[in-house]
């Protein structure tokens, strides 16, 4: 139980690979607030997971893109557990086109989405954690925001982005025993990437070394690595969770 008694907000915790996060983050001791724009029903396999193994688990729903509705998550957070340790950034989206074809609104979506809400939660849950001299903050990007991919331009923007802002919230923040990292999962198997085409599918299986599809709980084992006194030493890093696709 690496992270008994700690509180654990994961924003897109309904499904996929936030609610792996979630309910890995839980076994590990931490009580969980899910915020998602889903409705609490779509969430209820995840916290009924959650609440059955007896874990304190609450639901808030919201629009990580919202400034607004992000503060209100770590109010939420705050008053139901009385604080918040580790945060979650990892409500994403996909609107895949070329650049030629890509819309204005796809490019704005996307961008708002899993950039924008980054900085959003970074914004509200600093406060507290500076408060208690501690805090993680593990953003989920792609291994595309390193390596580029055609038809992703807003996707990959975003993630490059997310990077970008991963390594300067490290530096603002060491000072005060906070550490930000990010994880960049490659070719998850989760309803985002049940999407693609089996041509798309097999390319990119080409890429990987270890030649199959990783699991949403791949990437919750790093997070909660990285959620755990055992990465106190660690900060402004992006670990690929990819098998091998870069190296
Ligand atoms: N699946 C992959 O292969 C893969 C690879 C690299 C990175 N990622 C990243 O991992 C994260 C999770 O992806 P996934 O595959 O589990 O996707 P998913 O589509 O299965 O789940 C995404 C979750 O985010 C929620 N969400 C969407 N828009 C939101 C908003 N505005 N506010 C709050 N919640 C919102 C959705 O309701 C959903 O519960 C994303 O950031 C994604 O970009 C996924």
């Amino acid at each position: 139980m690496k992270l008994k008694n700690k509180v654990a907000v994961v924003t897109g915790g309904a499904r996929g690979i936030g609610s792996a996060i979630a309910l890995h983050l839980a076994r590990e001791g931490a009580k969980i607030v899910i915020s998602d724009i889903a409705s609490e029903e779509s969430a209820q396999p995840t916290l009924s997971s959650l609440l059955n193994e007896g874990i304190e688990a609450k639901y808030f729903k919201g629009d990580a893109s919202s400034f607004n509705d992000a503060q209100k998550t770590i109010d939420f957070a705050v008053s139901s557990f009385g604080t918040v340790d580790i945060m979650v950034n990892n409500a994403g989206i996909t609107r895949d086109n070329l650049l030629l074809r890509m819309t204005e609104k796809d490019w704005d979506d996307v961008i708002q989405i899993n950039l924008k809400s980054v900085f959003n939660f970074s914004k509200a849950v600093i406060k507290p954690m500076m408060g208690q001299r501690s805090g993680k903050i593990i953003n989920i990007a792609s291994v595309v925001g390193i390596m580029g991919n055609a038809g992703q331009a807003n996707y990959v923007a975003s993630k490059a982005g997310v990077i970008g802002l991963t390594k300067t919230l490290a530096k603002e923040f060491a000072g005060r025993n906070i550490q930000v990292n990010a994880i960049a999962p490659g070719f998850i198997e989760t309803e985002m990437t049940a999407k693609l085409n089996q041509a798309q599918k097999d390319a990119i299986m080409n890429l990987v070394p270890l030649k199959k599809m990783g699991q949403p709980s791949d990437v919750a084992k790093a997070v909660a690595f990285l959620a755990s006194s055992d990465a106190d030493y660690i900060t402004g890093q992006v670990i690929c969770v990819d098998g091998g696709m870069i190296m």
